[in-house]
């Protein structure tokens, strides 16, 4: 069973051919990132054009690819070995997703080949099943990305239940609009993560929030705390802009306010994966979402789950299309209902 699939639901263009649902055949991504760092996020015309420009050159670089590595596979007769094309359909950006939907489509009808409509959020687990040994079910996975926060408890493909989830920012959104305050350049995830290395991560007490449910998560408040600990740091009182705080605080304050906020961010999420380890045993612990890039994250989920985790590489937990394609894989091979190429819509605001 070999999929293709395309994702394009924010700043990144992947495509991907798996096998099986566990093996990696082929990649290509294009970001636009660069162009949006210098906005200091995400314009979502600008990706949208971005990738008008490089889905089709990432496609064909991505078949090609797995030609050169199959001699026998012509790069006329390479669609005959694929069975399916699966599409990040939500949730995202919609300029974005039109523009990898309309093309799964197109060349669905085009290849005659069924087409399977991937919820993005879903498809992030499943980057942990191209990872050996893969995950045993019940899977608890804990799914950190820019727009989520989720714990969400797998019994089986497709049959999973969700645990909580955040009530107001997601984790990544947090860090992200942590980097502002500091200054640090988009995308802020990865440079706050850089910061903290060499920050004191207990230099600041920052509060750990408190909300309704025993797996929900909240992340505003200690954005907000982070915004008066820098201006409390700088003398000035809550009234200061937060533009300005770049400028006033001195290195060494940026990296320990980076680092406290870091290890109260991560350890609130642990907090919550180890209760839900505790109440419902699962046979593996998955971490998903480009917030399971961060170091610290790892470290602390090791120093405090019983069992051992397998991490994807970082670029597996970032945007890409082989996740896509790998739960492509299992819709196909659990003989799912395929989606109808003249008709599939987007869906922006998509949830679990
Ligand atoms: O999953 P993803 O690529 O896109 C979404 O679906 O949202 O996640 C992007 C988010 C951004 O907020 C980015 O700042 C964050 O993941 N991120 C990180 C790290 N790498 C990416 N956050 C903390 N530490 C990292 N190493
Ligand atoms: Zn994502």
């Amino acid at each position: 069973m070999i999929i293709l699939g395309i994702e394009s639901s924010c700043d990144e263009t992947g495509v991907s051919l798996v096998q099986d649902g566990r093996t990696l055949l082929a990649q290509g991504l294009a970001s636009s990132m660069d162009i949006h760092a210098q906005y200091g996020g995400v314009i979502p015309e600008i990706a949208a054009r971005s990738h008008i420009e490089s889905i089709m050159p990432i496609i064909n670089q991505t078949l090609e690819q797995f030609s050169r590595e199959n001699p026998e596979l012509s790069r006329e007769n390479i669609w005959d070995a694929i069975d399916g094309i699966a599409v990040t359909y939500g949730a995202g950006l919609s300029g974005s997703l039109l523009i990898g939907v309309l093309t799964a489509r197109t060349l669905a009808i085009l290849k005659n080949k069924p087409l399977y409509a991937i919820n993005h959020v879903e498809a992030h687990v499943y980057a942990n099943f191209l990872v050996e040994p893969q995950p045993q079910f019940p899977v608890l996975s804990l799914i950190v990305s820019g727009g989520h926060s989720q714990l969400v408890l797998f019994k089986d493909h497709f049959n999973y239940t969700l645990l909580g989830q955040t009530v107001d920012d997601a984790i990544g959104e947090a860090f992200d609009k942590v980097a502002k305050i500091l200054g640090l350049p988009y995308p802020g995830g990865p440079n706050v993560a850089k910061a903290a290395l060499d920050g004191d991560p207990y230099k600041y007490e920052l509060p750990k929030p408190k909300v309704q449910g025993d797996y929900n998560f909240s992340f505003s408040g200690l954005k907000t705390a982070v915004l008066r600990a820098s201006q409390a740091a700088i003398g000035a009182d809550y009234r200061t802009p937060s533009t300005e705080l770049p400028q006033r605080l001195t290195e060494r304050q940026k990296l320990d306010i980076a680092a406290s906020f870091q290890r109260v961010a991560v350890e609130t999420v642990v907090d919550k994966t180890i209760k839900a380890y505790d109440e419902f045993k699962p046979a593996s612990v998955v971490i998903a979402g480009g917030v399971a890039a961060n170091q610290e994250l790892r470290k602390q989920l090791k120093e405090r789950l019983p069992i051992g985790i397998n991490y994807a590489a970082p670029a597996l937990c970032t945007d890409n299309g082989a996740m896509i394609a790998t739960l492509g894989c299992y819709k196909a091979m659990q003989n799912a209902a395929p989606a109808d190429p003249y008709s599939l819509d987007i869906q922006p605001n998509l949830s679990m």
